[in-house]
């Protein structure tokens, strides 16, 4: 398993995503990545199913240090007295005394950006969190994020696919020496249609799934993949094997789409950075 390196975390380049996945599924699919693999796991308080994703982690028989776990607090928890007491049930349901990563799901601005990032150290110096990070933030926001915590920022969580440009953020992360972990890789299965990376896929011998997370993984960005199924998941994980030439790269990049950004939830999403 690669590793990506930023602000003194060690993050496995892959991690396992748990998003509308039904409890069951989350249980069966976590135990199983995670006997056949995976180290990194991604969930969040309004997935709903923390307490089946620590059920997963126990059957699965590996042991609480080999994994890299991560959840998300809900917008609703962000003021202090409430994201305490929601880290602490979510501790509960995940069935662990700490997780490897905490992060804010969305930007809210009901509560100020300092009582999250306040709450966010706070929870850290407890040892309840391994590291912290920010989701769905701008540029803007990641530089806000940054000067007000005391702790380093270690991630930005963001939808990354090859019809986004994701370029301010990636030029930020790496400024400011965070990571970005990407989510929605397969771009709501747009991906699968494509012509371009058909004839990839069929050049490597690989599935349009690997090509895409290969393409991700080699920016060394962090990529979360999700499937219900195992075969799925056994393929997904099978991208540390080959390699895109520079060209192969480029031109995945440039399938850019300047109406790409598929997920923008009113209510929640900040103004996003243009790409040049
Ligand atoms: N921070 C945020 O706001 C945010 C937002 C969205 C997602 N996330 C995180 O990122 C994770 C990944 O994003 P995502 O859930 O949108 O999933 P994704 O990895 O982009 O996959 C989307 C869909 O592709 C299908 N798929 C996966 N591998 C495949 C393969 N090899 N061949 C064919 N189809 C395949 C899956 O269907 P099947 O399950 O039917 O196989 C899945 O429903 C989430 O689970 C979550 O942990 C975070």
């Amino acid at each position: 398993m690669k590793f990506v390196s930023a602000n003194g975390a060690s993050i496995p380049a892959l991690g396992f995503g748990t998003f509308r996945m039904p409890g069951p599924d989350a249980e069966r699919m976590v135990s199983h990545v995670l006997a056949n693999g995976y180290r990194h796991i991604d969930t969040a308080q309004i997935y709903g199913n923390e307490a089946d994703v620590g059920e997963g982690i126990r059957r699965s028989g590996v042991a609480r240090g080999d994994l890299f776990l991560t959840t998300k607090v809900w917008v609703e928890n962000y003021r202090r007295d409430a994201f305490l007491a929601s880290i602490d049930e979510s501790l509960k349901k995940l069935k662990t005394d700490h997780v490897d990563l905490l992060l804010l799901h969305w930007p809210n601005e009901t509560v100020p950006l300092a009582e999250q990032i306040g709450a966010l150290n706070e929870v850290a110096k407890a040892g309840k969190v391994r590291h912290i990070g920010v989701s769905n933030f701008n540029t803007d926001l990641m530089r806000k994020a940054v000067r007000f915590s005391s702790l380093p920022i270690v991630t930005n969580q963001v939808e990354y696919h090859p019809y986004i440009d994701q370029t301010p953020v990636l030029r930020t992360a790496r400024e400011l020496n965070m990571s970005v972990t990407a989510y929605y890789a397969m771009a709501d299965g747009k991906v699968f249609k494509d012509a371009v990376l058909q004839e990839l896929a069929a050049k490597h011998g690989k599935s349009i799934a690997q090509i895409v997370l290969r393409w991700i993984a080699q920016q060394d960005v962090i990529v979360l993949s999700k499937t219900v199924s195992e075969a799925r998941a056994e393929e997904n994980a099978a991208i540390f094997d080959f390699a895109l030439t520079t060209e192969e790269m480029a031109a995945i990049h440039a399938l850019v789409k300047a109406d790409g950004r598929i997920v923008s939830p009113e209510g929640l999403a900040p103004v996003w950075d243009k790409a040049a």
